[in-house]
């Protein structure tokens, strides 16, 4: 496989967990890049349902190397608890199949706090994280005050370095009103998370530059989504992270001449989970999705919110991350509708946006312009080839990823492996 990123080019939730591990089959190496467990990667295998949230989905498949980079920010008890849940479903991970970069920052115990102080402390402006410490760390890292994974497994270091962090942390959750944390409790959690982390340590930017040389296939499978991209998505609502193509780089050491292709991964509609800016969000077909049972958050269980294709966002998506290939999903969430509607503009008065606006106050003022298309009203879910879309599905298809601006390669219609149509 040509080195391939995989990106959302939505809010996150496109699917991706769903499209890496069919891509899977055809590479070596899948990499995690940014982002931590406020990740939830949906993968079905059969009946089986997987949510990964720091292993890269890639685990699912036998004999590829899955990697935790170094971009990503990683909360050892959250991925012990991970490995718990995959062994008991008999998914054998060992320190052959994943590796964990030695430089990736630790998520621990006071930075989810402080999330949660400085989200409570937001009141009505929270931006609706999802708890799991990740700002915060990030910050930490940003400020070079972090803990990091090669000082995580190393006793005397680990028990220096978090007494300092514990001090300093815990005045800053005084200032918010919040509980102070333990230094022992968090020391013999973390201690105890180290050792069964231990054997998957290692230089990843090392493994990975012998893989490229040797011309192993990766795949980046990127987390979160365009718009939560920490410099390109609707700050301040967005995560820590450069969730974007350009978060594979410095997120795990490979440099960008040898990046060969990037996939954009796109529901046939828009969702997104948190607060923020949603332009085409619409209770219709909200309720008819949440009313299929569809449409609720994977790590925190929130319904997400719901909306028409955007392909302003989309556009705007293709340009910041360079999608060659479009990977739709859900597209069968649409099946029922008569009339489908799709974004193509943006309206503020007599002012009409192409693109999506930088200001999210603008964003918030923004009115989307829509074209109607057909509904095709007909189940989809058991098509396996193009030809056995309904024409009208297939229209639908092609002009949102020709609105998009780039090229369709995958639609998928349904959670499972054999659910997706290759173009
Ligand atoms: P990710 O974070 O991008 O990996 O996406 P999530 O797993 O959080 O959410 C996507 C949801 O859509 C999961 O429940 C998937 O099983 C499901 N899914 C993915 N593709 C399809 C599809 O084509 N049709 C249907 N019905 N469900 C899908
Ligand atoms: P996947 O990889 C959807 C959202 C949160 C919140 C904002 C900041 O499954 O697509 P954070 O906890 O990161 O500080 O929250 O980002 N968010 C996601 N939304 N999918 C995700 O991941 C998300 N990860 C974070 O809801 O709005
Ligand atoms: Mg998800």
């Amino acid at each position: 496989m040509a080195n391939t990123i995989l990106v959302g080019a939505q809010w996150g939730d496109e699917g991706k967990g769903k499209i890496i591990d069919v891509l899977t089959e055809a590479a070596d190496i899948v990499v995690r890049y940014a982002g931590g467990n406020n990740a939830g990667h949906t993968v079905f295998v059969g009946p089986q349902k997987y949510v990964l949230h720091l292993i890269p989905s890639g685990i699912l498949r036998k004999d590829k190397t899955c990697v935790i980079g170094n971009g990503v920010v990683l909360d050892p008890v959250g991925l012990v608890k991970e490995l718990d849940g995959l062994a008991k479903l008999g998914v054998a991970v060992t320190p052959e199949n994943l590796l964990i970069s030695e430089t990736a920052h630790v998520v621990l115990p006071y930075h989810r706090e402080l999330d949660g102080a400085r989200e409570l402390a937001k009141g009505k402006g929270k931006i609706g994280t999802t708890k799991r410490g990740i700002g915060p760390c990030y910050g930490d890292k940003a400020a070079r005050v972090g803990i990091r994974v090669m000082d995580l497994v190393s006793p005397d270091r680990f028990a220096a370095k978090l007494k300092l962090r514990v001090k300093d942390a815990n005045a800053h959750l005084k200032g918010l009103g919040a509980k102070p944390v333990s230094y022992k409790k968090i020391l013999a959690e973390y201690s105890a998370a180290a050792e069964v982390i231990r054997p998957h340590v290692t230089n990843t930017v090392r493994y990975l530059h012998d893989a490229t040389t040797a011309r192993r296939g990766i795949l980046f499978e990127g987390a979160q989504g365009t718009f939560l991209d920490l410099d390109h998505g609707t700050y301040p609502y967005v995560t820590s992270s450069n969730t974007t193509a350009g978060g594979a780089c410095t997120g795990s050491g490979v440099p960008p001449h040898k990046m060969d292709k990037v996939v954009g991964v796109m529901k046939a509609y828009t969702t997104r989970v948190g607060e923020g800016p949603l332009p085409t969000e619409n209770a219709e077909i909200s309720d008819l999705l949440h009313g299929m049972g569809r449409e609720f958050g994977s790590t925190t269980g929130r319904a997400r919110r719901c909306g028409w294709f955007d392909a302003v966002a989309t556009r705007h998506a293709t340009m910041v991350n360079g999608i060659d290939e479009l990977a739709v999903t859900n597209l069968d969430g649409l099946d029922t509708l008569a009339t489908i509607k799709v974004c193509t503009g943006y309206r503020v008065g007599a002012v009409t946006f192409d693109h999506m606006p930088n200001d999210i106050e603008i964003l918030a003022l923004c009115e989307p312009v829509y074209e109607e298309r057909p509904g095709w009203q007909t189940d989809t879910s058991g098509a396996r080839k193009w030809k056995d879309l309904p024409a009208k599905a297939r229209d639908y298809l092609k002009f949102i990823a020709e609105q998009t601006g780039a090229k369709l390669t995958i639609a998928s219609i349904g959670p499972a492996r054999e659910q997706t149509i290759f173009l």
